[in-house]
């Protein structure tokens, strides 16, 4: 796979948060065919993968906090945004001054770099807009007929893609998406609370109208969607919903529902939950693939509860979020 990749082709790669679509990240032209094969709009950066520290400095300026970050949870599912260097080129990062940096902690992943000996750029190996992969047969699904090479790594045990700072002022780092590493643990890192930037709603198809000035030009309001409609609900499910008759949508609890119901409950295909027993990343690692099996179980709509707000439940919060955006 690293010739291929030293030649320009895409190689769908796995790594611990989701599949991503990988290219020679200072290939411009390589990096031009991960934009078609995606149906990815120009303007939506991509992020750059490296094999540890002295490889991301060669491609990115580093400060104080973000390279306390970066020794705390590198390799691990954070990405950084910080002064690009010249040698990244401008498709990768759209025309942006700054580049999105990361090392994942993927073992299959980690070998293909340090193999390659080269920066890859990989956003998420699914079709633009659609639920991210976390196996190989997703991304074989929705992408097979693009792409020649897909690295099969199994299942990725985070499940949801890393967790985006903005990290060039060091006195006020943001996170830009909520991901696999929750902000408690960046704020214990940092020793100060971070914030957590909302972009304003923006349907798909619409580019930034500030393209400068917007912090996180991919984050749009629809996005991670299956073509099934989906709801998010304020508050959990009332218990009365599994008593009530199947009326063609599929409900999603947080955590396996307890009671007197409970027996009855596994027996139906319209409910289902995110974990047994209330585990955050039990329910990120499941999020996608269920969201997928849902999707082809022809369910007229797929109602789900909000996960709580602490840990990786942002992260889940945010993908359902964005699932039920309408656009
Ligand atoms: O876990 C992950 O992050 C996965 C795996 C494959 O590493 N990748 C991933 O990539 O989720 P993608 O392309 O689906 O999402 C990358 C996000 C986009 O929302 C993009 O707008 C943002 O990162 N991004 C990339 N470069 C940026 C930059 N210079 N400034 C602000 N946001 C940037
Ligand atoms: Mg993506």
């Amino acid at each position: 796979m690293s010739e291929r990749l030293r030649a320009g082709e895409l190689v769908a790669v796995p790594t611990e948060t989701v599949y991503g679509l990988a290219a020679h990240a200072l290939d411009a032209e390589a990096c031009a065919r991960v934009f078609a094969a995606k149906g990815r709009p120009s303007y939506d950066p991509l992020i750059v993968h490296v094999l540890d520290l002295e490889a991301a400095r060669e491609i990115a300026e580093f400060n104080t906090q973000a390279l306390a970050l970066a020794a705390r949870f590198w390799p691990g599912p954070l990405t950084l945004i910080l002064p690009k260097s010249p040698a990244v080129p401008d498709i990768v990062t759209s025309g942006r001054p700054t580049v999105a940096v990361r090392v994942p902690a993927h073992p299959v992943m980690r070998a293909l770099l340090a193999r390659c000996g080269l920066p890859l750029a990989a956003p998420s190996a699914n079709p633009f807009g659609y639920v991210s992969p976390t196996t190989a047969a997703h991304v074989q699904a929705g992408l097979g007929d693009r792409i020649d090479h897909i690295l099969d790594g199994g299942p990725c045990t985070i499940g949801v893609e890393s967790t985006i700072v903005d990290a060039r002022d060091p006195a006020d780092p943001i996170v830009l998406r909520p991901g696999g590493l929750a902000r408690e643990a960046i704020e214990g890192v940092l020793g100060r609370p971070v914030r957590t930037h909302t972009t304003a709603p923006r349907p798909a198809d619409t580019p930034p109208t500030d393209p400068a000035g917007e912090l996180a030009p991919g984050l749009l309001e629809r996005h991670y969607s299956p073509r099934t409609p989906v709801a998010l609900r304020d508050v959990p499910f009332p218990s009365e919903v599994l008593r009530q008759p199947p009326d063609g949508a599929a409900r999603v609890f947080f955590a396996r529902p307890a009671g007197a119901d409970a027996d009855r409950v596994s027996r139906r295909d319209d409910i289902h939950w995110l974990t047994e027993a209330g585990d955050l990343a039990e329910a990120a690692h499941n999020l996608f693939a269920l969201m997928r099996a849902l999707d082809a179980a022809g369910h007229a709509r797929l109602e789900f509860e909000p996960a709580p707000t602490h840990g990786l439940g942002p992260a889940i919060n945010d993908r359902l979020r964005r699932a039920a955006a309408r656009g």
